[in-house]
């Protein structure tokens, strides 16, 4: 393959290598330009992204005042504060513990009566942030990306999508370890939404995504690794560890 492959691959030794370096690389891209506008994923992986990112703040490395958030991807029927929404899990893991200014952080709202109108609303809003600046992504073990589910056909816009028990599954924990109380639906960001950004990050650690990975490299770009679509933009990275990076 020619030195011109997308998306460039990092592979650090472990989970905390690449937590550490990607922090890093957030708090730069925040000293550079202090109104940054942040995409941002949920799930396991970014848990210890997220312990750096504030351990930076604390180290006064990290001023989050002027930055913008959105998160990628939010659950159906769970109003913001249920433990188990992602806005929940944002606020545990990062937004109490940095100084973001609240009217600059944005969800999806899952509770939203008309959830057409909300992912309207949403792709309004990013709009009138200017567009994401760097848009960080963790990786289902499916290739999903956000809550965009291998198909024959993807969405490229914000969008209500039905979750498939794979990933309904690797949620569970948010909900007591069951699947079945995993809500069944939820909203995200669309292929568009996310292939826009400026700038694209996506972080994968552990054994249980090496084949995605490799599929997300090496093979074709296809609606059922959606992570494929990296390969197109022009600015993409992928971070993994040494786990994730085992079939490259
Ligand atoms: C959820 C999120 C995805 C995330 C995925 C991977 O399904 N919607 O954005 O990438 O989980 O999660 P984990 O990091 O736990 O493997």
């Amino acid at each position: 393959m020619s030195s011109a492959r997308r998306p460039r691959v990092v592979i650090l030794p472990d989970e905390t290598a690449v937590a550490r370096a990607l922090a890093g690389r957030i708090a730069d891209a925040i000293g550079r330009n202090p109104r940054l506008v942040l995409g941002l994923p949920t799930g396991r992986t970014p848990i210890e992204l997220y312990r750096e990112l504030v351990a930076l703040h604390e180290k006064g490395r990290a001023d989050f005042s002027q930055v913008t958030t959105f998160n990628l991807d939010e659950f159906c029927g769970l109003p913001p504060a249920d433990a188990g929404s992602y806005r929940s899990f944002m606020d545990r893991h990062l937004l109490a513990h940095v100084n973001v200014t609240p009217g600059r952080v944005n969800f999806l709202n899952g509770a939203a009566p008309d959830a057409d109108a909300e992912c309207v609303r949403y792709e309004d809003a990013i709009a009138r942030a200017g567009g994401i600046d760097l848009q960080v992504l963790g990786i289902g073990t499916n290739g999903h990306i956000g809550f965009n589910e291998p198909a024959r056909e993807l969405h490229a816009r914000t969008h209500r999508v039905t979750l498939k028990p794979e990933t309904r599954r690797s949620n569970a924990r948010l909900f007591g370890g069951d699947p079945a109380k995993v809500p069944a639906e939820a909203l995200s960001m669309g292929m568009a939404t996310i292939l826009a950004a400026r700038r694209i990050v996506l972080v994968a650690t552990g054994a249980a995504k090496a084949s995605c990975i490799e599929r997300v490299i090496n093979g074709g770009v296809t609606t059922e690794v959606p992570a494929s679509f990296l390969q197109l933009h022009a600015d993409a990275e992928l971070m993994v560890d040494e786990s994730a990076a085992r079939e490259l």
